[in-house]
């Protein structure tokens, strides 16, 4: 049988005779009569209090070893506690310590420390109250997102990590291989000096996918509904607050959908898994509001509450237009809006979130539908207060000769995407999907304001400890 837990016992019916705690200690205070400590698992944001009671040989001999960090194991008596904010306190009889620990190198440390000091000890940042809140917190939006698609009909499909498709085009693929780059001479070479990678263990050149979307194309044109939930990867240098080098997308494919049917499935996913994370961590998101964003609540019910604007990138335009002075990037028709219009756009025009769509062809990706006015193209961003895009998507072009064209006047190597053609030569449909960054939808949820502390060991350029 599994052992209890500290939230188990804290939500106990009723007091528990012979209890095993077991955790690391995050404080200890002394009394004449007695020792308090607050012991926590990780369980849950709530630390168990312990008390022991001194003057007894046994414990008095331990208590310098029942210090902030070290793993302990307690057993004793859950018995209903006299001190206010607390059902159960555990009144010690034995005492097993497990691992001491040492306070003065010990990095966590009760006082408040900065973020930036916290990603220097990535490895035992979770032992504190914020970071296993997120942890916690991210895998209950995990499960949430398994149970929304579960719950809608969507068959959860797993695309391929090593992939010869640059699913967007967009050249920002880590290349993978497995030759042996430390041995440059061994590596095999064409005639014209080039890397060949027809002698690599693929038998020709892959990288890390950047998305799961054309194969997920794939699977949605037989399966009907389906999404991805995998990690994906970007080589581009950008060192910013919302962007990871490795990151989890979220991809729903879905045959027969048009634009609006997307976006109107992006709206309802968003809400849907906010409100069920803000029901499923009623404690830890309490710590957020408290302690991280003092405007979390008010931002969240701008998401649960508000219907998100559909606005076209040529309204947009319009908008943005008139108030130039203010971008450092000036708008005018054609320019791919930056993330200072995007969030001027939701923080101060509409001040709710905004599904921005049909963009010109010049500033998106190859798979996307052609509209009938020739210029624009069937895509949507979702963006939302602070962080800005949290989901990219669009219709898809299925018609056979139209991408063709598209693809060949981007002067892509077409004969490398023939099978991505064929499900527009065999029974293509209207289909389209999205994808949502799963650290961006975390750092909407926790109101936590960099990427690197939504993820337990962030990849991002320059660092990648642990
Ligand atoms: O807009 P993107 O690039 O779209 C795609 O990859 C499509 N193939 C998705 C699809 O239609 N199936 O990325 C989708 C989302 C972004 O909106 C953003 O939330 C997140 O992925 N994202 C990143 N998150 C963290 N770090 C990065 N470097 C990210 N790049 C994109
Ligand atoms: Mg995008």
């Amino acid at each position: 049988m599994a052992l209890i837990s500290i939230k188990q016992l804290l939500n106990s019916p009723a007091p528990v005779p012979g209890a095993v705690a077991r955790g690391w200690i995050k404080t200890r205070r002394d009394s004449k009569a007695m020792s308090f400590a607050e012991l926590n698992d990780g369980s849950c944001r709530e630390s168990l209090q312990v008390v022991f009671p001194r003057g007894d040989a046994a414990f008095d001999a331990l208590l310098p070893q029942l210090v902030t960090g070290a793993a302990v194991e307690i057993a004793g008596d859950l018995v209903a506690s006299p001190a206010a904010g607390q059902k159960y306190e555990l009144q010690a009889k034995t005492v097993k310590v497990h691992g001491g620990c040492d306070a003065e190198k010990y990095p966590i440390q009760k006082k408040k420390t900065s973020d930036e000091f916290l990603r220097t000890v990535a490895h035992l940042r979770p032992r504190t109250n914020k970071y296993a809140a997120m942890l916690r917190v991210r895998s209950e939006l995990a499960f949430s997102i398994h149970s929304y698609f579960r719950a809608n009909g969507f068959t959860y499909v797993h695309t391929p990590i090593f992939t010869a498709s640059d699913a967007e085009g967009a050249g920002q693929m880590f290349a993978a291989t497995a030759f042996d780059l430390t041995k440059l001479a061994g590596i095999p070479k064409t005639e014209n000096g080039e890397i060949d990678f027809s002698k690599d263990l693929f038998g020709k050149k892959v990288g890390l996918t950047v998305s799961g979307q054309m194969e997920g194309e794939a699977l949605a044109l037989a399966l009907g509904k389906i999404y991805t939930f995998g990690p994906t990867f970007r080589a581009e240098n950008s060192n910013t607050y919302r962007h990871c080098a490795e990151f989890w997308q979220i991809e729903p494919e879905m045959a027969f959908y048009e634009l609006a049917d997307d976006m109107a499935l992006a709206e309802d996913f968003i809400k849907t898994i906010t409100k069920d994370v803000l029901q499923k961590c009623p404690s830890d998101i309490e710590l957020f509001a408290k302690y991280v964003e003092p405007a979390l609540m008010d931002n969240l019910r701008n998401i649960t509450e508000n219907t998100f604007e559909r606005l076209q990138y040529t309204d947009a335009v319009k908008i943005l237009e008139p108030v130039n002075d203010r971008f450092e990037l000036k708008v005018k028709w054609g320019v791919d809006l930056a993330s200072e219009h995007e969030r001027f756009l939701v923080e101060q025009h509409f001040k709710k979130p905004v599904i921005l769509y049909n963009k010109p062809k010049e500033v998106a990706s190859f798979y996307m539908k052609l509209n009938d006015d020739g210029r624009t193209v069937r895509g949507m961003d979702v963006l939302v207060p602070r962080i800005g895009e949290l989901v990219g998507g669009s219709e898809r072009e299925n018609r056979l000769d139209v991408l063709e064209k598209r693809m060949n006047d981007l002067k892509m190597k077409v004969e490398d995407y023939q099978w991505f053609l064929d499900l527009r030569r065999f029974g293509s449909v209207p289909h389209a999907g999205f994808g949502l960054g799963f650290e961006r939808m975390m750092m909407l949820i926790t109101g936590i304001s960099n990427i690197r502390d939504v993820t337990a060991f962030p990849r991002v350029p320059g660092y990648a400890e642990f």
